[in-house]
């Protein structure tokens, strides 16, 4: 299925549910601040990193299920309506068709048009191929009302670990699958990559906001998980001369937020599970951005703790974030224009934060 269809098919959903919507009540979770000229407001929506999982045939992990089809549902009800949403990633466990097919048929529940992220998770199996036919190109840009959109492919990696080490693919995507595993490979996305990416930007003014999403971190954080981009630097490189720059990530299934010069990086969590931060777990050296305040640890008796998703609210070109988090109090990280970063509005002040939790 080309982008094309992909569109119709939700332009068709959109008009076969809205009747249903209308009788709902809508949650309101948008606080629009103040346009100011020239850059209209609005705000988009962003589900990450769910991981649907088939046990056999039409049996799924049920967990990962309800977690994706409770985000889908919340953000239909949103009002006033994101003007679309972005899935950023890792739809499937194993890339397979069958887990594709069913994360892509929850998704397809979306009352909005939805930009697609490729994570690692939906590509080692076949590269991408059926990813790309229901989805399209792997990295791509488009403009929305005077903002440069542009979704980067961050999880390539060497051609020789890609194509000539596993005796098979499966084999090649459970090696990939796995944290701290020895025979994995550091996330890239490559030279032909950051040949188009250059070509892009140098069509883009500088006083153009961009907004970059990745699947991986597009800064170095830890090597072990992947909370990593090989080329990390060359791309903050090409990004440096704009003046206003957001990278939003997936894949590491946490709150980080952090600001390198001109460019405000902000993470979204998984609706599936939540990820430890690196030093809590590993003592390998990690680099978690200093202004991160982080999340509460999940409490494991509580399935849906810790994971949600996020709406973000735009303007004057910056990204305030909002974090649905189920079972936990919603935070919200908001860029700060008089400290030139990305904040936590209600933890800034550790009198205010609420102690990690210390049960288990
Ligand atoms: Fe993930
Ligand atoms: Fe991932």
């Amino acid at each position: 299925m080309t982008n094309g269809n992909l569109k119709g098919r939700r332009d068709f959903l959109k008009a076969t549910t809205s009747g249903l919507i209308a009788g709902m009540l809508p949650v309101s979770l948008v606080r629009l601040a103040g346009a100011k000229e020239g850059n209209a407001d609005f705000s988009f929506a962003y589900i990450s990193d769910a991981h649907i999982q088939q046990i056999k045939g039409a049996q799924f992990v049920r967990n990962w299920d309800r977690g994706l089809i409770r985000a889908v549902a919340e953000a239909n009800l949103l009002e006033p309506k994101p003007d679309f949403v972005v899935f950023g990633g890792d739809l499937a466990q194993l890339g397979s068709k069958p887990e594709l097919d069913h994360g892509g048929e929850i998704i397809a529940g979306l009352n909005y048009e939805t930009h697609m992220v490729l994570g690692e998770h939906d590509y080692y199996l076949d590269l991408g191929k059926y990813w790309g036919e229901q989805y399209g190109d792997h990295y791509y840009s488009w403009d929305h009302k005077g903002v440069h959109f542009i979704t980067l492919n961050s999880i390539l990696t060497y051609d020789d670990w890609t194509f000539n080490r596993w005796e098979s693919p499966e084999r090649r995507m459970n090696e990939m699958a796995g944290l701290d595993n020895p025979n994995s490979s550091p996330f890239m996305v490559g030279e032909k990559q950051l040949k188009w990416l250059k070509a892009d930007l140098a069509k883009v003014s500088k006083d153009t906001p961009i907004i970059v999403f990745s699947h991986s971190p597009l800064q170095k954080i830890y090597k072990g998980w992947n909370f990593w981009t090989e080329e990390a630097d060359d791309i903050q490189k090409m990004l440096k001369p704009f003046d206003k720059v957001n990278v939003i990530y997936g894949h590491v299934h946490q709150i980080q937020y952090n600001q390198i010069g001109n460019i405000a990086f902000t993470s979204v969590m998984s609706t599936a599970w939540p990820w430890p931060y690196p030093e809590t777990y590993a003592q390998a050296e990690s680099h978690l951005p200093i202004l991160t305040v982080p999340m509460n640890r999940a409490d494991p008796f509580n399935e849906r703790d810790a994971t949600g998703w996020q709406f973000m609210n735009m303007h004057t070109g910056r990204v305030d974030l909002e974090f649905n988090l189920y079972n936990n109090s919603n935070r919200t990280v908001a860029f700060n224009d008089e400290k030139g970063h990305p904040e936590d509005v209600s933890y800034r002040d550790p009198k205010m934060r609420t102690p990690a939790q210390d049960h288990f």
